[in-house]
């Protein structure tokens, strides 16, 4: 069998490196497409270091289409693994036009140029934000209410559509990937470099010696704080791979999460134990607005899809960002 080649749109991002990481170790070739505004290029160069292979990096933005089209021409891609995205939900809210530009129009356009160049699989990188802010405590099923709350969410939610669309026409294969909570790194050069979310943030704070805060402790759960699904970065690349491998058509989108809620509190003393500060003062602040008290997967059909299970705890995936 030849060996098969894969764009991967976003691919110096972090999540988006952690899948060539994976790709390359499973004999797969990869053509990264960045425009590196979020990407960082030395993940590229550690990943060519790492492998001992080159590794094609395309710095273009991704409503580049005819750079798009050249490059998927240029290097006759059998797949494409789309990450390429922006997703700070609160930024969205202020910039909801250039969202849909970059996350609903950009993936709708990819797939019509993957479609005129026989490009046959295509794996979208959605999240648990189309479920919007459910108000019960029961995971999230894949074919249960979508209700995104934010122009990031919504975008992702309405991109799914057209990838559903492509994965139906016959000869066709993928899915879109509904990402929890991601944590966790493969090494210190592949580190998540946002801002955003709940352990970059709390790793920021810590470090300038600031205290890392709770937003809202007064939810229904056990502790008080909200519960989320947090999954390892390398489990979402080896979900990517199962995806691209299956040999079976798969279902339009599966959740990629672990099926264990853990809760803000519990996080925070994880961070904590890891880095022997247990006794840091924790502030406790009002609930953010938007935040569902539980967000976690229903993975069963990942699982029975294409027998996919995360492998890593969430004390693992803590222990790797030190
Ligand atoms: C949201 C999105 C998710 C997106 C992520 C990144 C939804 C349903 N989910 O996840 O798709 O990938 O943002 O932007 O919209 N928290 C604190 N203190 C902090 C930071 C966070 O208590 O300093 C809490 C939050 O209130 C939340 C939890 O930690 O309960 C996780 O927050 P975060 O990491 O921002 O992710 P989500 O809001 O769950």
């Amino acid at each position: 069998m030849t060996k098969e080649t894969w764009l991967l749109t976003g691919g110096a991002g972090y999540i988006g490196a952690h899948i060539a990481d994976e790709f390359i170790r499973a004999g797969k070739s990869v053509v990264i497409y960045d425009s590196l505004y979020q990407g960082l290029e030395h993940r590229i160069q550690y990943l060519r270091t790492k492998h001992n292979i080159d590794i094609p990096l395309i710095k273009a933005d991704i409503r580049d289409y005819n750079e798009l089209e050249g490059v998927i021409r240029t290097y006759k891609i059998d797949g494409i693994v789309h990450t390429a995205a922006l997703k700070a939900v609160g930024e969205s809210m202020e910039k909801p036009d250039e969202y849909f530009e970059v996350n609903l129009t950009a993936t709708n356009e990819l797939i019509d140029i993957a479609k005129r160049n026989s490009v046959k699989k295509f794996i979208f990188s959605s999240t648990a934000a189309v479920y919007g802010s459910p108000d019960t405590m029961d995971p999230c099923r894949e074919d249960g209410p979508k209700a995104p709350i934010s122009p990031y969410g919504d975008s992702k939610y309405q991109a799914e559509a057209k990838v559903t669309a492509f994965i139906n026409t016959p000869g066709n294969h993928g899915t879109s990937l509904r990402f929890f909570n991601v944590v966790g790194t493969a090494a210190p050069e592949l580190l998540d470099n946002s801002v955003e979310n709940l352990v970059p943030i709390v790793l920021g704070k810590l470090n300038k010696g600031a205290a890392p805060e709770i937003f809202g402790t007064d939810y229904p759960t056990k502790d008080g704080t909200c519960i989320r699904d947090y999954v390892d970065v390398r489990d979402i690349a080896r979900a990517h791979l199962a995806a691209a491998d299956a040999t079976q058509p798969l279902p339009p989108a599966l959740n990629i999460g672990t099926g264990r809620g853990a809760s803000v509190r519990e996080v925070i003393n994880l961070v904590l134990a890891a880095i022997n500060k247990t006794d840091t003062q924790v502030i406790e602040s009002p609930r953010r607005s938007g935040d569902p008290a539980f967000l976690c997967a229903d993975i069963n059909l990942a699982k029975s899809a294409m027998g996919f299970t995360a492998q890593y705890s969430l004390e693992a995936s803590v222990k790797s960002l030190f």
